[in-house]
C-alpha cells in the first residue's frame, strides 16, 4: 500500500506522520496525489469526490480556470513581497464592499492569526482582560483558545494543551453555545471585565451546529449592553453562503470580524477587520502590535481577488440545493441514529438518537460509528472531512449528477455496511 509506506516515512519526520493533528485518522490517512474541481486522485490512482475541500477552504474547485489564469500570472510575473503592493487594496476593497462591518482591516496568513490579533486589539480598545469562548468553538491554535470549559458556569476556564500555562485560562471563560442562561450567568459575575465574546456564527468544528432563534441577537444585545465586543469568526461561514459575509443575512453587526479560507482561493490567509474606531489602534496608526512578513503577500492578494471576481458569478442557491439533496436522502436514517446537520451548504453527518444542537449533545454523538461510515465512503470513492466534529462542504465546482450519486452512494454505506467494525 503506498499510503503506508508513505506514512511510515512522514511518522519519522513528522509527530505522529501529519502537520495538523486533524489530518490523521486510522490505520493511515489516504495519500493525496492530486487534485482537479471536485476530484482528488490518491497516489494509487484511485479517483474521489472530495466534500472536505481543504477543510472549506477550496470553495471554488481546485485548478478552477478562472482563478488560474491569473495564479499562473503572478508566480510569473512577481509582485515583490514584503512591501506595499495595489493587490492588497483591490482585495481589502472588495472585502469592505461585501461585508460593510470590516470598515478597516488587516490581512494575516491563517484564521489563527486573525483570530489572535483580534483577541489582543479587543482587550486592547476596552482594556479588559477577559474573552468569552464557546465550549466547542474553534478558533485555531493560539493560546487564548485553546481553553475549555471551567468547573462551573462562570469559573475560568482551563487550557486544553499542556504548554499553555494556567494563568492564560484566568482570562477566558466558556459559554455554552445556544444557552443563553450560561452567558448571563457570565455577563452577570465579569460583564465589567470582559473585553470580547469570540463567536463562530454557526458552529463548524464541531460539526454543524445552527443557532438557535435570536441566540445571536442575544450574544448583540449582552455585549453591547456590558461594554465588551462581538467578533463573529466567519472564517468558515465567510462567503460561503453568499457573496458576504453571513452577519449580513441575519442582521447583525459585530464589531469585529475574522476571516480565511475562502477568501485566499486556496493559499493561506486570514483577515480581521471591524469598526474604524477599533482597526485604528493597530499599529502603525495605533499602540497594538500586529505583523508578518508574509501578510497580504501578492500571491495571496491575487488569488483572493479572482476567487471574490468568481464568486460574484456563481450562483450559490445551486450549491445549497445540492446539500439539501443529501440532507433529504438521507433523512429517513433518523430512526438508525444519524441526524444530518445543514447549514445552507456544509453539513455534518452525527451518529446520534438525539437531536444535535449544542456542544454537549454533539460530543454525545458516536464517532467510532462515524469513522465507520468514513471509511465505508471511502471505498465508494467519496471523502468526507475526516472526524465526527467536522464539516463537510458542498460548493459550486460539484455537479448534481455527482453529488446525486455520492447521496446514493452514503444510502447504500448507511445500509449495508455500518454493522462492520471500525474498519469498514
Ligand atoms: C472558525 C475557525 N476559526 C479559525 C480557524 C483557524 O484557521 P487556520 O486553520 O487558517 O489557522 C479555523 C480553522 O479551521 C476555523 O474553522
Amino acid at each position: 500500500m503506498v499510503s503506508s509506506s508513505l506514512f511510515n516515512r512522514a511518522s519519522k519526520v513528522f509527530p505522529g506522520g501529519v502537520n495538523s493533528p486533524v489530518r490523521y485518522y486510522t490505520p493511515e490517512p489516504i495519500y493525496f496525489a492530486r487534485a482537479k474541481g471536485t476530484k482528488l486522485l490518491d497516489e494509487e490512482g484511485k479517483e474521489y469526490l472530495d466534500f472536505s475541500m481543504g477543510f472549506g477552504a477550496v470553495f471554488t474547485g481546485y485548478a478552477n480556470s478562472d482563478i488560474l489564469d491569473t495564479q499562473m500570472e503572478i508566480f510569473a510575473n512577481p509582485v515583490p513581497e514584503g512591501v506595499v503592493n495595489e493587490k492588497e487594496i483591490i482585495l481589502g476593497e472588495m472585502i469592505n464592499e461585501a461585508v460593510p462591518s470590516m470598515e478597516m482591516m488587516r490581512f494575516t496568513n491563517s484564521g489563527t492569526e486573525a483570530t489572535m490579533h483580534a483577541i489582543r486589539l479587543a482587550r486592547a480598545f476596552t482594556g479588559r482582560d477577559i474573552i468569552v469562548k464557546m465550549n466547542g468553538g474553534f478558533h485555531g491554535a493560539h493560546d487564548y483558545v485553546l481553553i475549555g470549559a471551567g468547573s462551573g458556569a462562570a469559573t475560568f476556564g482551563t487550557p486544553t494543551s499542556p504548554g499553555i500555562p494556567e494563568e492564560i485560562g484566568k482570562t477566558v471563560l466558556v459559554g455554552e453555545f445556544n444557552h443563553r442562561e450560561s452567558l448571563e450567568q457570565i455577563f452577570e459575575k465579569h460583564g465589567n471585565n470582559i473585553a470580547a465574546v469570540i463567536v463562530e456564527p454557526i458552529m463548524g468544528n464541531m460539526g454543524v451546529i445552527l443557532p438557535e432563534p435570536c441566540f445571536l441577537e442575544f450574544l448583540r444585545d449582552i455585549t453591547e449592553a456590558h461594554g465588551a465586543l462581538l467578533i463573529f469568526d466567519e472564517v468558515i461561514t465567510g462567503f460561503r453562503f453568499r457573496y458576504g459575509a453571513y452577519q449580513d443575512m441575519i442582521g447583525i453587526r459585530p464589531d469585529l470580524t475574522t476571516m480565511g479560507k475562502i477568501i485566499g482561493g486556496g493559499l493561506p490567509v486570514g483577515v480581521f477587520g471591524g469598526r474604524e474606531e477599533i482597526m485604528k489602534n493597530i499599529s502603525p496608526q495605533g499602540k497594538v502590535y500586529q505583523s508578518g512578513t508574509f501578510s497580504a503577500n501578492p500571491y495571496t492578494m491575487a488569488t483572493g481577488i479572482a476567487t471574490l471576481e468568481y464568486l460574484k458569478k456563481i450562483d450559490y442557491q445551486s450549491t445549497i440545493r445540492l446539500a439539501c439533496w443529501i440532507e433529504d436522502k438521507l433523512k429517513p436514517y433518523e430512526d438508525m441514529g444519524l441526524k444530518v446537520n445543514r447549514a445552507y451548504n456544509m453539513f455534518t453527518p452525527f451518529f446520534n438518537q438525539q437531536r444535535v444542537w449544542d456542544y454537549p449533545s454533539a460530543v454525545a454523538s458516536d464517532s467510532l460509528k462515524f469513522m465507520t461510515f468514513f471509511r465505508g465512503l471511502l471505498k465508494h470513492g467519496i471523502y468526507l472531512s475526516p472526524g465526527q466534529f467536522e464539516t463537510s462542504f458542498v460548493g459550486p465546482a460539484h455537479s448534481p449528477e455527482s453529488v446525486e450519486m455520492a447521496a446514493f452512494k452514503m444510502v447504500y454505506t448507511l445500509e449495508n455496511e455500518m454493522n462492520e467494525s471500525g474498519n469498514a
